[in-house]
């Protein structure tokens, strides 16, 4: 997508070298757009526990390319099973993180060593490449979603509501969630986008907003706890959210929060989607609630807020009591039961079983 009409992904192969990993620091949005240059796999998986590289797809992306630095390094089993046990303990929730790292290492472990750095890039690549592939159908597979909800309202604007960040940032391009959003605006269609700010790590009010902005999207931040009474009020048609893992019984995993408007959604008819692509979904779990693993973070996430102030410098500031501890489970998992459907880039389907089973037969 675009950033004032420059065309960026969120992960890309410098140009000049061919081999140093670039990013953009997505912790220093929207106050900056900070580009961070990667030579060694240490710093690959430095970026994705500090969050300067999140979102489920992009982590996966971003480990595959993380594999190719540690190659460059030292191209032997024992390096290249080194660096993928480091990128893997990164973080613990998005399953991307696992596949990616899986994928490269099929591919790697039936290479010869002075054939892995060659095929490392290849494999990372054809990785990103698709990522984009899947979130652009994704794209197409929502439209209809978003296109109904303009007909139910004779052509009125049609108000989306998303949580945390699950747009181009979060992937390689496009994202997920947002993707439909992206197809929607740019085939003319007239909507507004509820961004909820998404505490602690404010990846809403940061990223979404700040990429909906660049893309001309119409939006508007909302605290967390609007979602309810908005809905309540008829001002939601629809939520769009991403995942971070998805079971193959339609559990979703997302940024914690996503349960609260999932629960709220229900009450108040309004259709909740989650935007899924097949390297989200965990086909070796059942039960969302008792087997995906939640990422606890940092209690400081929760206790201070980091922001910029009015003369232009950034700083955290503590909101809670100094000697309050605080609790920061990152992310919650919203049961099959409370999602309308899952948008995946095969189409949509039901959450269930049957549904996943429907669009991805080979894992019957
Ligand atoms: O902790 P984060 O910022 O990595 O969490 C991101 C989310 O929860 C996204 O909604 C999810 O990864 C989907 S991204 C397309």
């Amino acid at each position: 997508m675009k950033i004032d009409g420059v065309a960026y992904r969120s992960v890309w192969v410098d140009r000049a070298d061919g081999w140093a990993v670039h990013i953009i620091d997505q912790t220093k949005l929207p106050w900056a757009l900070d580009i961070l240059r990667l030579t060694d796999v240490a710093q690959a998986a430095h970026a994705i526990r500090a969050m300067q590289a999140r979102g489920a797809p992009l982590i996966g992306a971003l480990a595959a390319y993380g594999m190719c630095l540690a190659l460059r390094r030292d191209a032997s089993t024992e390096a290249m099973e080194r660096g993928a046990a480091l990128l893997a303990g990164t973080r613990p929730t998005a399953v991307n993180l696992r596949w990616a790292l899986e994928r490269m290492l099929t591919r790697l472990r039936n290479t010869r060593p002075d054939e892995r750095v060659a095929a490392a890039y290849a494999e990372a690549a054809a990785i990103a490449e698709e990522d984009v592939a899947r979130n652009e159908a994704i794209g197409r597979h929502g439209l209809p979603l978003i296109e109904a909800a303009a007909t139910r309202k004779a052509g009125g604007r049609v108000n989306v509501l998303t949580h945390c960040n699950a747009g181009w940032l979060a992937t390689v391009d496009w994202g997920t969630a947002l993707a439909p959003i992206y197809t929607a605006h740019n085939a003319g269609l007239d909507l507004h986008v509820w961004v909820d700010e998404t505490r602690p790590r404010n990846q809403g009010a940061a990223l979404t907003a700040w990429e909906l902005g660049k893309h001309g999207v119409p939006h508007t931040v909302v605290a967390d706890n609007a979602g309810g009474h908005l809905m309540q009020h008829g001002e939601v048609d629809l939520a769009i959210v991403g995942a971070d893992r998805v079971t193959r019984a339609g559990d979703v995993a997302n940024k914690i929060g996503t349960y609260l408007k999932a629960l709220a959604a229900l009450d108040n008819g309004v259709p909740f989607w989650a935007a899924v692509p097949s390297s989200t979904i965990d086909w070796t779990l059942s039960d969302g609630l008792a087997e995906i693993p939640i990422e606890e973070r940092s209690g400081a996430e929760v206790t201070d807020v980091t922001g910029r102030m009015a003369d232009g410098r950034i700083a955290t500031v503590r909101v809670a009591p100094l000697d309050s501890p605080a609790a920061n489970p990152a992310f919650d998992v919203t049961p099959a039961r409370l999602v309308t459907g899952l948008i995946t880039e095969r189409g949509r389907c039901d959450a269930s079983v049957a549904g996943l089973r429907g669009l991805f037969p080979e894992h019957r």
